[in-house]
């Protein structure tokens, strides 16, 4: 069974769905880490409610480069058997960009969710970028992780509308509802060996 490693920066809602469909729909993947790179992440406490073990490599201070930093993070996912061949890494609202270093190691074995229709919308307030557009729909991505900024191979998208009158905050609490459900299916499509890549896409079978 593959090992599945989870990163994270704050609130880990994300991450908890991923979590708890892990345990209900029995997806065959073992959540063996959750990292953070800081210590008063939310989602830690979460993590360690229901039993998967955490570790925070603080970002705030680290003196070296981006790929020294991650080579600790890559160091913890090593230790808890989430390699390369062995493993997947989900970006749960981790709040960095990784070093092309780590994405080569990793290639096609880090995925992550973004807040809109990609490649609508990309980068930081992806809900807010939505409203302020004035798009009538927007929703959620969860793509593998190339060295650009959200813009690797798409897994799967939701679309959620955009009502008139939506401010920042309610579409983003709309969109986050569709995240739940998106990131656990796509996870479950990886880790049943159902997501190939050809070029820049992907064939769900
Ligand atoms: C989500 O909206 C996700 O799409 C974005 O960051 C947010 C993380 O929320 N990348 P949470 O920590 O999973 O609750």
């Amino acid at each position: 069974m593959l090992n599945l490693g989870i990163l994270i920066s704050g609130r880990g809602s994300n991450m908890e769905a991923i979590l708890k469909s892990i345990k209900r729909k029995k997806i065959p993947i073992k959540p063996t880490i959750v990292i953070s790179n800081k210590a008063d992440a939310k989602g830690l406490k979460i993590a360690q409610k229901m039993g998967v073990k955490t570790e925070v490599i603080e970002s705030k201070g680290f003196k070296g480069s981006r790929s020294e930093y991650d080579k600790k993070i890559i160091s913890a996912l090593t230790k808890n058997g989430v390699t390369p061949k062995n493993g997947l890494v989900c970006l749960a609202g981790f709040m960095r960009i990784i070093s092309p270093e780590f994405v080569k190691k990793y290639k096609n074995k880090i995925i992550n969710i973004h807040p809109a229709l990609l490649p609508a919308f990309p980068g930081l307030d992806a809900q807010k970028q939505a409203v302020d557009y004035g798009a009538k729909f927007s929703g959620v991505t969860v793509h593998f992780v190339d060295s650009g900024v959200d813009t690797g191979p798409i897994i799967l998208q939701k679309v959620v509308k955009v009502n008139d009158g939506d401010t920042e905050e309610a579409l983003a609490k709309r969109i986050l509802a569709k995240e739940h459900q998106a990131y656990p299916e796509a996870v479950k499509l990886f880790a049943e060996k159902r997501v190939k890549i050809s070029g820049r896409k992907t064939v769900i079978s």
